[in-house]
């Protein structure tokens, strides 16, 4: 597996792309709002630059890299209007979207030119003049140095930092059979190599964002995590979908249409960590402070059941098309993220017989499952030390 290659969103607007089937995702941005806007004022207030520098790492395409530029832009005209900060000339936004070279950035950059009309017409409703505002590319592994020494104020990342540099270093194929991930059969082994591999690279992660954010910079970065330390279960529906696709692959296995070795050697390069271990790791570099940390849950759930009627949720019909709707929406987002990788690890054929049967394994999850289907978000609002 060839991460730079093969690790990518499925492009475009199409059924199955990601810009069509983030939504989990688009709520992590929604609920993480007031801590960018926190991040935004410190720096605002702190170093009244200019112009602000704000990269978004890990920003695919579709309209969540959009949601995110849009709603900097909006807190930053009304930062620009507010009486304390009358200024002759309003301050100006350098955007930097960073992911890895096969993200679609055409899909991104054909569709700024709609977007900038919408932002000019939204702040003018509310009547605010957008800041000056610019929008340009950084594709690279955010595993590497992307950005001049002390050049940027905010750091953004949203769903993205889950995803490893790597499979674990020293996991080879005779060490998690049957499993993609930390499956219930995984040998602890096998957790801690994952876990090895997240801390040297979340590590190296915030060495080089040190490096890079200027003096007083924030960072925001929200992770789909863990809400325990417990490896196989804590994360949730993100742990039960992972091990429901696992079970998929070895139904195709069963089937003859899976080779046994190709499931054996495959493994995602992806960890889900815990508040405890992202904490630790923070404070072992000790570059950063940690002004906030908060873990919240995010549901699936295409149906917002609390508008149902009262008494409609108990009928046994509903309640399957709910859970129909639910399966198939969770199949069609983990699709959306997971299908290039599979696709170049098993091939083409087999995607959508696999992502059929992973749904129809999710429903069926669903149908007998207690709680309600939900995964947990970390999220780290970090400033860089003062003394480097
Ligand atoms: C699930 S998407 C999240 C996209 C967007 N931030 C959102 O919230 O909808 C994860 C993104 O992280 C990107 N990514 C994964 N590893 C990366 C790396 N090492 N460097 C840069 N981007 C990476 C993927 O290519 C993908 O576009």
């Amino acid at each position: 597996m060839k991460i730079e290659h093969d690790l990518h969103m499925i492009k475009g607007d199409g059924d199955t792309s990601y810009a069509r089937n983030s939504s989990t995702q688009r709520k992590a941005i929604l609920a993480t709002k007031h801590m960018v806007e926190k991040a935004m004022k410190g720096v605002f207030m702190e170093l009244k630059p200019q112009s602000m520098v704000v990269a978004d790492l890990g920003c695919s395409s579709g309209t969540n890299t959009l949601l995110f530029i849009s709603e900097m832009i909006a807190m930053i005209s009304e930062e620009n209007t507010s009486d304390n900060n009358i200024r002759k000339c309003p301050m100006e936004v350098q955007f930097f979207l960073n992911d890895l070279p096969s993200n679609d950035f055409n899909h991104i950059f054909k569709s700024l030119g709609q977007f900038e009309q919408s932002i000019v017409q939204d702040c003018a409703r509310i009547g605010l003049k957008p800041p000056p505002h610019y929008v340009a590319g950084v594709p690279g592994s955010f595993y590497t140095r992307l950005f001049p020494c002390n050049s940027v104020h905010i750091f953004h990342s949203s769903f993205s930092l889950m995803w490893l540099s790597q499979i674990p270093e020293h996991l080879d194929s005779t060490m998690n059979k049957g499993n993609i991930y930390i499956g219930v059969t995984t040998p602890p082994l096998v957790a801690k190599l994952y876990l090895d591999q997240f801390e040297k690279d979340f590590s190296r992660f915030l060495q080089f964002r040190c490096i890079e954010l200027v003096s007083g910079g924030q960072m925001v970065l929200t992770f789909l995590g863990r809400k325990s330390n417990d490896v196989v279960h804590g994360g949730g529906m993100m742990n039960i979908s992972i091990e429901l696709l696992s079970q998929a692959v070895q139904t195709l296995v069963a089937e003859g249409r899976v080779e046994k070795e190709k499931l054996d050697s495959f493994n995602l390069p992806f960890y889900g960590p815990s508040v405890d271990e992202l904490k630790q790791l923070v404070q072992q570099s000790e570059l950063l402070d940690i002004i906030d940390i908060q873990a919240f849950e995010l549901t699936f759930d295409p149906i917002d059941k609390s508008e149902l009627k009262e008494g409609i949720t108990t009928a046994p019909a509903i309640q399957d098309n709910v859970h129909e709707a639910t399966g198939h929406n969770i199949a069609a987002g983990l699709r959306a993220v997971m299908e290039p990788l599979f696709a170049s690890h098993f091939g083409e054929s087999i995607i959508d017989d696999l992502f059929t049967l992973f749904a129809c394994n999710v429903i069926r999850h669903l149908a007998s499952a207690e709680e309600m289907s939900s995964v947990t978000a970390i999220s780290l609002s970090l400033q860089a030390k003062v003394a480097r």
